[in-house]
């Protein structure tokens, strides 16, 4: 396995696998990496002859007073899980690489991008796209594996792929939890024990609403009315958004139907962390029939 902190390097790389005939399979992020991202990896080892995983602290996706200077980095251990999951390259660049002075382009995805995620967290999903697309050039995958956990970010990348003709194939992977429902997160390491307790409320929340789906509920507003009070009860939980959209739109629903996804994002104390999931599975619908 190599690391390659040279764009240029990498892009050599990726010239030469090309040429080679060789498949170019990606998975981004931004390290700390724990068994969601192995997934990715996992499923990018079957996908491609190359694999490349990239490991990079992307600044212009983190907004003022956010925590950039504080995310959890560790190259080290990172490197063992990637050489244990047979990753080929890790591309780890440095900042100044990615953005040199004079930098000035970013790539900007409308309507998908703007609610949600991106109305709390301006200018987000534009540093995400600038750098995925940035990173789509420089590895020039053939297919690039993302997880369900970011469902925005997932929707706003396929949207920019197809809108921007780039010849990727965008996979979206199932959300890996921690047994007791937590989704797997790198900013779970900034939780106190008692906050990891109260972290459960937002995977609990996913259940509650398949609950009351289940028993019949479809209105949107009862659903979220009851999710919100339960979220309330933990004292140091603070709800950025409880919202039930469309899976393609992420436009809010006013029923429940087969194209809804329920999307959470909860700070508890200092932490902010996301989770959604679809409210209605293929086999309750046809059960309902
Ligand atoms: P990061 O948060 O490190 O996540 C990298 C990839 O892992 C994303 O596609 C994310 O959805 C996926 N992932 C995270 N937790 C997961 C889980 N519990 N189960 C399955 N997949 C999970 O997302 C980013 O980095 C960045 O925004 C990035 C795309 C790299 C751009 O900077």
């Amino acid at each position: 396995m190599d690391i390659i902190k040279s764009v240029t390097e990498m892009q050599q790389r990726a010239v030469s696998a090309r040429t080679a005939g060789q498949t170019i399979s990606f998975v981004p992020t931004m390290g700390f990496l724990h068994q969601g991202h192995l997934s990715l990896l996992e499923e990018g080892r079957r996908r491609g002859d190359l694999l490349v995983l990239s490991i990079f602290v992307n600044p212009t996706q983190f907004g003022p007073g956010e925590d950039l200077d504080v995310y959890p980095r560790d190259l080290e251990q990172d490197s063992q899980l990637a050489q244990q999951a047979d990753v080929d390259i890790i591309f780890a660049p440095d900042a100044k690489d990615i953005y040199p002075p004079g930098y000035a382009t970013y790539v900007n995805v409308e309507g998908i991008s703007e609610p949600l995620c991106g109305s709390s967290r301006p200018g987000h999903f534009r540093g995400i796209c600038t750098v995925v697309s940035k990173l789509f050039n420089i590895i020039q995958p053939q297919v690039a594996i993302f997880g369900n956990k970011d469902f925005q970010q997932l929707a706003v990348i396929k949207r920019m792929t197809l809108d921007m003709n780039l010849p990727v194939e965008i996979l979206g992977l199932p959300i890996f939890r921690e047994a007791d429902g937590l989704a797997m997160s790198s900013r779970n390491v900034y939780l106190t024990q008692d906050q990891r307790k109260q972290a459960l409320v937002l995977s609990q929340s996913l259940a509650t609403a398949k609950e009351l789906v289940g028993a019949g509920e479809l209105d949107c507003a009862a659903i979220i009315a009851q999710l919100k009070k339960n979220i309330a009860q933990q004292p140091d939980a603070r709800i950025d958004y409880v919202q039930i959209c469309h899976q393609l739109t992420l436009e809010d629903q006013i029923r429940v139907d087969a194209d809804s996804v329920l999307l959470l994002a909860v700070f508890i104390g200092k932490t902010r962390l996301i989770d959604n999931s679809h409210l209605v599975t293929f086999c309750e619908i046809t059960n309902n029939d």
